[in-house]
């Protein structure tokens, strides 16, 4: 939908943005032989260490968005609670790197010696480390309106189906056969984190947007999950190349 009159709330940017996440995302190779079966160990390995420091920079991102925000609480309260969630609400033992750290070790035991280390994590890909970067960029001269259009539609809205697809497909019968793989990092996420994330998001977006801002909003969004999109099939790209 490219016809800024058709955008008349903000139930049709996200229609938009919905389309958007169906051709860029489930339509890549990456999802599509995930959910094949067709990984191999060494693919599926280089995935989880590739999203293990994805998922350990984006409390930086939070922080950054959160740098955008206007100085009023019902600004940076939803991306601070959010940011929250990734540490685990304060709880020890319940922040989100310990959680992926139970699918990463399920993958490759070898991360339960390693993973303190930062050291001797396997080094972060182009992909990952432009994905971030690009998302960190974005910050440095969005209006508040613009970072939260980029958190909430270019991240969060899809996470949960993104998530859910992932935890799905590596639960998959040819990846459990040889060792049982934990996805309980992907269900929490797209069960009960991610709604909630665009949720408070949304209710920001919802009552800030003006009508002729539905364009613009839409197109942050697309330009956000669009880099997204391309670290999925740059991780894929990544690992045919090294021939895992
Ligand atoms: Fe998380
Ligand atoms: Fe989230």
């Amino acid at each position: 939908m490219n016809n800024e009159q058709q955008l008349r709330s903000l139930e049709d940017v996200e229609k938009s943005m919905q389309h958007f996440i169906d051709e860029r995302f489930l339509g890549q190779p990456f999802f599509k032989t995930l959910l094949k079966g067709e990984w191999t160990a060494s693919m599926l390995h280089y995935f989880a260490w590739q999203y293990a420091h994805y998922s350990a920079n984006f409390p930086r991102v939070l922080g950054a968005a959160i740098s955008a925000m206007a100085p009023l609480d019902d600004w940076w309260i939803p991306l601070a609670d959010n940011l929250w969630d990734e540490a685990g609400r304060g709880i020890p033992g319940h922040s989100h790197a310990v959680l992926y750290r139970t699918f990463l070790e399920s993958l490759d035991p070898s991360a339960h010696i390693v993973y303190e280390d930062r050291q001797k994590w396997p080094a972060i890909g182009y992909s990952v480390a432009q994905a971030v970067k690009s998302f960190i960029d974005f910050f440095y001269n969005a209006s508040p309106l613009e970072a939260m259009a980029a958190v909430g539609l270019g991240s969060e809205f899809f996470a949960d189906q993104i998530m859910g697809t992932i935890g799905q497909g590596l639960r998959h019968p040819y990846y459990q056969a040889k060792s049982p793989v934990n996805t309980t990092f992907w269900d929490v996420h797209a069960r009960h984190d991610e709604p909630r994330h665009y949720a408070l998001c949304r209710a920001v977006l919802l009552e800030h947007t003006p009508p002729e801002s539905y364009q613009h909003i839409l197109e942050i969004g697309q330009y956000i999950a669009g880099s997204e999109a391309a670290m999925y099939d740059g991780i894929y790209q990544e690992a045919l190349s090294l021939g895992v």
